[in-house]
């Protein structure tokens, strides 16, 4: 019996231990959408308008990381996320970091009890920390601003990937970009939309078909087709 009886206590403390993370619990990210997204912004980086009910998130959780006072850095995160959970289930402008105009001009967050559960509160408030974290995001505009810097048909290239199916002058899954340029040769514009919608049967010997481009500009998909004009002859 007693093997069994410490097993079975053993079970009941892993369970007990899975109920306490609420990390793994939830599903913070869903949950902060659910609970938090109507009035505040999500985006990394956020996007900004003048009737918005809120500062961004990610505004708020820099703001917060850089004004809570953390004697050791080590608690910072679980200090962060006690301050948060607190914070949405009992604002106060005395609490707030905001600075004076902005809580004028938002007004003291409603609490959020009744809403959002103090666990989950937990989780929310674990994965905004990660998540809107200043180095991921220094990368992330970095990035944005090495693809900006490129000319359009470079960025195309390398964000659509169309050299991986089509060679220059050779054959690949897809018929080579010179073989393109003859056809088209005189007609930009139709290489262009047919970019960003798609093709397939028109090349005879590619079974393939080629996925459409939507989410490509028409400026884009047009300076694409005139770099293949001019580079694939
Ligand atoms: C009904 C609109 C509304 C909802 C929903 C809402 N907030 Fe807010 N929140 C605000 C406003 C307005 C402010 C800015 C004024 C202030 O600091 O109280 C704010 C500020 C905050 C702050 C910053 C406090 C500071 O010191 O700067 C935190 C943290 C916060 N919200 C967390 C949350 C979380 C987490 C959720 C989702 C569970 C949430 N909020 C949902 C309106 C909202
Ligand atoms: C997944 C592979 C694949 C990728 C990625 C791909 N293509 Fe294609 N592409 C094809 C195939 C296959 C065809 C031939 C389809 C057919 O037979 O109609 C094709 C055809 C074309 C055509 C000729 C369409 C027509 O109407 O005659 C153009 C132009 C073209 N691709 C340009 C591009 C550009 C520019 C990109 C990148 C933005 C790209 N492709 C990315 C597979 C691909």
């Amino acid at each position: 019996m007693r093997p069994l009886s410490a097993f079975l206590a053993l079970l009941l403390l892993v369970g007990c231990e899975q109920k306490q993370d609420p990390a793994t619990r939830y599903d913070a990210k869903a949950l902060l959408k659910q609970k938090c997204s109507q009035c505040h912004n999500l985006d990394m980086p956020p996007q900004t308008s003048p009737d918005e009910k809120a500062p961004p998130m990610m505004a708020v959780t820099f703001h917060v990381r850089d004004f809570m006072k953390v004697a050791n850095p080590a608690e910072k995160r679980r200090k962060f996320i006690d301050f948060v959970t607190d914070y949405a289930l009992n604002p106060s402008a005395k609490k707030s970091y905001c600075d004076k105009k902005s809580l004028e001009s938002y007004g003291v967050m409603p609490s959020q009890k009744g809403n959002i559960t103090p666990e989950e509160l937990q989780a929310v408030a674990g994965y905004m920390y990660d998540h809107y974290d200043p180095e991921k995001f220094m990368k992330i505009m970095t990035e944005r601003a090495r693809l900006a810097a490129m000319p359009a048909y470079k960025r195309v290239l390398e964000q659509k990937n169309c050299l991986g199916c089509h060679g220059l002058k050779k054959d690949k899954v897809a018929p080579a970009f010179s073989k393109i340029a003859k056809r088209y040769r005189d007609n930009p514009d139709a290489m262009a939309q047919s970019i960003r919608h798609g093709s397939r049967g028109k090349w005879a010997g590619f079974k393939l078909a080629m996925p459409p481009f939507k989410d490509l500009t028409p400026a884009d998909a047009k300076a694409v087709s005139e770099w293949i004009l001019k580079e694939a002859r």
